[in-house]
């Protein structure tokens, strides 16, 4: 972001009006108020729409109690609607098109603080094409700019949410509250929020971390994206921080060893509609697998310590499927990416159906873990909680 000094502020809203009428458009938000004064409606979102109608400017406000939104025809009827939000006395515009990001504040002074950011397009993947209908989400998204990330990141997340693209149904309405379990840098919770945002889904996003040095950081940079009232940041462990109201969806991307545990206990507790959790490292069996001797006639595949990893791996996933399944989802696990970008490539991925388990189903689980002698995180963590279906 490049910083100014201030401009007059007649100047800047007439560059952010243009912005708000450009087909480049991809989301507006005024929020906050000027010193002294107070805006008709607490805050206001713009976004473009395609209805079977054709082309809509949707405008979304809300008087801090309940939404309103609208959709107008781009024209003279779209010009009249962005003028007069621009006569209310908002404190901030934070305007994104497909090419530039400007955030204006109101000073004190009645003056405006422009901040503008030209989208940078990420260099093309060595030895691919990035074009950008490859990508979920434009690559040339201003949001890039701030969030940064390497392109092995931007591919895993982008896949990420191709794979929640085909778990959500397509006439998915309402407000979505979804939460992102050891997030991190936030890479996929911010382009999560995005991409469901562009859907015209009402969302409300968490991050969770342990770090708190990380929600310090993911907060401003909410706040720097217009987005601090629909995307925030907890600190504390995936298994007990403060998450309310209970998700609808629930996203983890490589949250370590058995934190993918915690995150799936954590969403079978919450009842969550959809869970989308790609497993990191997998320690946990791995170390029971060494601890005693394999079962008669598997020995062959335990004894070779690179096998046995690969072997664990499998093993933890098909566990955690089968116990999903055993606490009403239907669960599958599948390449999300190619394993170029990243050798973490597989997807636990699941809907709740609140189907009971067949006896068969317990069996199947029961004997095969009776049969290894392991007892999966996962399973330990639901008895925890009381969710004892296996
Ligand atoms: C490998 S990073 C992945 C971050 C992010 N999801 C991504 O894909 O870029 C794992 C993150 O999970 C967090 N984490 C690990 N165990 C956790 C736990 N039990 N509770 C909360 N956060 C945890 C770590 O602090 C770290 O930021």
């Amino acid at each position: 972001m490049m910083d100014s000094m201030p401009e007059p502020l007649d100047a800047a809203l007439t560059e952010v009006r243009a912005l708000l009428l450009d087909p480049a458009l991809t989301r507006a938000v005024a929020a906050g108020r000027r010193r002294g004064q107070r805006p008709s409606v607490v805050r206001a979102e713009l976004r473009p729409v395609t209805l079977k109608a054709g082309p809509r400017l949707q405008i979304s406000t809300s008087d801090g109690a309940r939404p309103y939104t609208r959709n107008v025809a781009p024209g003279a009827e779209a010009g009249a609607a962005v003028d007069e939000l621009l006569a209310e006395p908002f404190g901030n515009w934070h305007v994104e098109t497909a090419d530039s990001t400007l955030q204006l504040r109101v000073t004190k002074s009645g003056e405006a603080q422009v901040h503008r950011a030209v989208a940078s397009r990420p260099a093309p993947e060595q030895g691919g094409h990035d074009r950008a209908k490859d990508w979920l989400l434009d690559p040339g998204d201003p949001l890039f700019a701030e969030i940064g990330g390497s392109a092995a990141k931007r591919r895993q997340v982008d896949a990420f949410l191709r794979a929640l693209a085909a778990t959500l149904p397509d006439d998915l309405t309402g407000p979505l509250r979804v939460v992102d379990l050891g997030c991190g840098n936030a890479y996929l919770t911010f382009a999560a929020y995005r991409y469901l945002a562009q859907r015209g889904l009402d969302v409300e996003l968490v991050g969770v971390d342990v770090r708190e040095d990380q929600r310090r950081r993911n907060t401003e940079l909410a706040g720097r994206l217009g987005w601090a009232d629909r995307v925030r940041f907890v600190a504390g462990t995936i298994a007990d921080a403060v998450v309310d109201p209970a998700p609808d969806l629930v996203l983890a991307l490589h949250a370590c060893d058995t934190a993918t545990d915690e995150a799936l206990a954590r969403a079978v507790r919450w009842g969550a509609r959809w869970v989308l959790a790609a497993p990191c490292c997998h320690h946990d069996l791995a170390a029971q697998l060494r601890a005693r001797p394999a079962p008669a006639p598997y020995e062959l595949l335990t004894r070779q310590g690179i096998l046995r990893e690969r072997f664990a791996d499998v093993l933890t996933d098909a566990l955690r499927a089968g116990l999903l399944r055993l606490h009403g989802y239907r669960a599958e696990v599948v390449e999300f990416v190619d394993s170029a970008h990243t050798p973490r490539n597989l997807l636990i991925r699941a809907r709740r159906t609140g189907s009971a388990p067949t006896d068969g189903q317990r069996a199947e689980y029961r004997e095969l873990i009776d049969q290894w002698g392991v007892t999966p995180r996962l399973e330990t963590l639901l008895a925890a909680a009381g969710q004892t279906r296996a």
